[in-house]
């Protein structure tokens, strides 16, 4: 899976995607990450990539013709289109899991007030990562490409699994607790079934976790 991150600030990326889990994807070729700085395709001479928005309204607004160019030369046949933004459609379980199917995403950070709407029509999707409002798109950018990324082939170790963990199954809650030695730890003992060794036990046990009331 090939991501193409548009931002004014690619070196918010450092090191975030270059160790652990991602790090080693990326040395094994299943993840390929490219920052392009959106500066690159500036209207002006200065690098300017906003202007001031019709109406009079306050703030500067990352103009439709930056994010065109843009496009035209980082799209191939087979991208998908995300743009970063507090009001669209909110990041979950399910969206990671469909665009992993994707070959190449690319995703437009935002920055200042937002984007000319014009933008909407250039992208497939508007992805929020929650009801709150950030200074940019980059840690979205960020939330996105690790969450798709864990979910590609081989990219997890096999003591990893995302088979069974929380919102791995929309039908069912999140995932059950858990626990490892000490058995006894400031008087909070392992529930006794999990030390019982029985695992039809164990697994009736998880399932009251898992399963919505
Ligand atoms: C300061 S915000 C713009 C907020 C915009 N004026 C509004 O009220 O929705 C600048 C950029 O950060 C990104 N951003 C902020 N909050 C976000 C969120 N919750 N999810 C995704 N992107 C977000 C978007 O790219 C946005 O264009």
């Amino acid at each position: 899976m090939k991501f193409d991150i548009i931002t004014l600030f690619p070196e918010m990326f450092a090191g975030v995607f270059d160790v652990s889990i991602i790090g080693r994807a990326k040395e094994k070729g299943l993840v390929e990450i490219n920052f392009h700085q959106m500066r690159k395709w500036a209207w002006n001479s200065y690098g300017a990539v906003d202007d001031r928005p019709y109406g009079g309204d306050v703030g500067m607004l990352i103009r439709v013709d930056v994010i065109d160019k843009a496009l035209k030369e980082i799209k191939g046949e087979k991208s998908h289109i995300i743009l970063t933004s507090a009001r669209g459609k909110r990041f979950t379980q399910e969206d990671a899991k469909r665009l992993a199917k994707e070959k190449n995403l690319i995703i437009i950070c935002g920055h200042y007030e937002g984007f000319d709407e014009r933008i909407s029509s250039l992208v497939d999707e508007e992805i929020s990562i929650g009801d709150y409002v950030l200074t940019g798109g980059e840690i979205p950018a960020m939330v996105i490409t690790d969450s798709v990324s864990r979910l590609l082939p081989g990219v997890l170790g096999k003591d990893e699994s995302s088979q069974v963990e929380s919102f791995s199954d929309p039908e069912k809650n999140i995932e059950f607790p858990q626990y490892t030695r000490p058995a006894e730890y400031n008087g909070q003992k392992v529930p006794e079934v999990l030390m019982s060794g029985d695992p039809k036990k164990i697994k009736e046990w998880q399932k009251k976790f898992t399963e919505k009331g």
